[in-house]
C-alpha cells in the first residue's frame, strides 16, 4: 500500500475533520496549537506533503522558499490567504488552495449581528443589567438607533456582501448600496436590490451604516483613513467582519471620540489579538474576537474544504479551490 500523505495542521481543528483526515493521511499537529514562527514553518515544509495554515500563520517568502522542501500545497483553513504570499508559492511551484462558500452565511449573518448590537445597543443594555445599574424601563433611556429601512452601504461586492444584501433587503427593508471596482450590471443589480455608487465617497456620504467586505491587497490596505471617515455621515457606524488592515485604527478612534461617528461593530483587527485600549474604553463600539466563521457548522465545513482540496490534489486532479 502507498504511503499516506503527510499533513500538517498549524491549528487544532474540529475534532470530527481531524478523525476523518487520519483516515487518509498522516496527520502532524502543532501541538501548541499557536501561530506558527517562520522557522517552524520552513522546517515543516521540508518533511511534510502538504502544510495547512490559516489566518493567523504568516506564510511569505522566507518561508515559502526553504531549501529542500518536500511540500507541494498550502491548503489554507480559511477564505482569506493575504497572509500566504501567491506570488512567492508561484515561483516555488507551490499549490495553494481556500475554503470559499461554506462561511459565507455565517460570516454573513454576524455582520448583522454586529450592525444590529452596534446601533441598537445590545451589549450596552446587558452590561447595565449585568452591573445592576438598570433602575427600570423609561420612556427616556435610549439605547441605539433604528436599523430597518436605513441605507447601508457595502463596501466590496463578493459572496459575502451579497449575502448580506440579501439579509438587510429582504428581512430588514434596508436600502443597500454598493461600491466596488468591477460592479455587477444594472439588471443583477436590480434582481438583488442594491444600488450602485459610482465612487466610495458617494458611498460614504450617503450610507447611515457602512459595511466592509473586501479583501486586503495593495489596492484596499487602509482603505478606510481619516479623508474617508470625515466623508462618513455624522451619527453613522462602522462594521468590518473583513479584516482590519482595511481600517486606520487610529483614525477610526479619533472619529469615535469626536462623535461623527455613533460607534462601530468590529470583528477584526489590525495587528490581531491586540485590539487598540481606547477602542476597549468606548461604549459605543461592539468589539469581537474574529467570530464570522465561528460555528460548528462552518468551522467543520472549513475542514472539510481543506480535505476535498487534498484529496484532489493527492488523486493527481486539480484541486476546486486552487488561488495558485
Ligand atoms: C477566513 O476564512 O479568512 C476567516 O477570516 C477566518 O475564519
Amino acid at each position: 500500500m502507498p504511503s499516506r500523505p503527510r499533513i500538517l495542521l498549524s491549528r487544532r481543528w474540529p475534532e470530527q475533520v481531524e478523525a476523518l483526515l487520519e483516515e487518509g493521511y498522516e496527520v502532524a499537529r502543532n501541538v501548541p496549537d499557536r501561530p506558527m514562527s517562520a522557522a517552524d514553518m520552513r522546517e515543516a515544509l521540508r518533511t511534510v506533503d502538504a502544510f495547512c495554515p490559516t489566518v493567523t500563520d504568516r506564510v511569505d517568502a522566507g518561508v515559502l522558499g526553504a531549501s529542500s522542501r518536500k511540500a507541494r500545497i498550502i491548503a489554507n483553513y480559511g477564505v482569506g490567504f493575504e497572509h500566504i504570499d501567491l506570488a512567492a508559492a508561484r515561483r516555488a511551484g507551490i499549490v495553494v488552495t481556500n475554503t470559499p462558500d461554506v462561511l459565507t452565511d455565517c460570516t454573513a449573518d454576524l455582520a448583522l449581528a454586529l450592525i444590529l448590537s452596534t446601533a441598537r445597543g445590545v451589549v450596552r443594555g446587558d452590561r447595565l443589567v449585568r452591573a445592576g445599574d438598570w433602575a427600570g424601563w423609561s420612556p427616556a433611556s435610549i439605547y441605539g438607533n433604528r436599523v430597518s429601512g436605513k441605507a447601508l452601504g457595502l463596501v466590496g461586492f463578493g459572496r459575502i456582501a451579497r449575502a448580506v444584501a440579501r439579509r438587510a433587503v429582504h428581512g430588514f427593508s434596508m436600502r443597500v448600496l454598493v461600491y466596488t471596482p468591477r460592479p455587477p450590471g444594472d439588471e443583477q443589480a436590480r434582481s438583488l436590490g442594491v444600488e450602485i455608487c459610482a465612487s466610495l465617497d458617494e458611498l460614504l456620504a450617503r450610507s447611515v451604516v457602512v459595511s466592509l467586505h473586501c479583501p486586503v491587497t495593495p489596492e484596499t490596505a487602509g482603505i478606510i483613513g481619516r479623508a474617508q471617515l470625515a466623508r462618513m455621515r455624522r451619527g453613522a457606524i462602522l462594521i468590518n467582519t473583513a479584516r482590519g488592515a482595511l481600517v486606520d485604527e487610529n483614525a477610526l478612534t479619533e472619529a469615535l471620540l469626536s462623535g461623527r461617528l455613533a460607534g462601530a461593530g468590529l470583528d477584526v483587527y489590525a495587528h490581531e489579538p491586540e485590539v487598540p485600549e481606547a477602542l476597549r474604553q468606548m461604549d459605543q463600539v461592539v468589539l469581537l474576537p474574529h467570530l464570522g466563521s465561528a460555528t460548528v457548522e462552518t468551522r467543520e465545513a472549513m475542514g472539510m474544504r481543506v480535505k476535498k482540496n487534498l484529496d484532489r490534489f493527492f488523486a493527481g486532479r486539480e484541486p476546486p479551490d486552487r488561488v495558485a
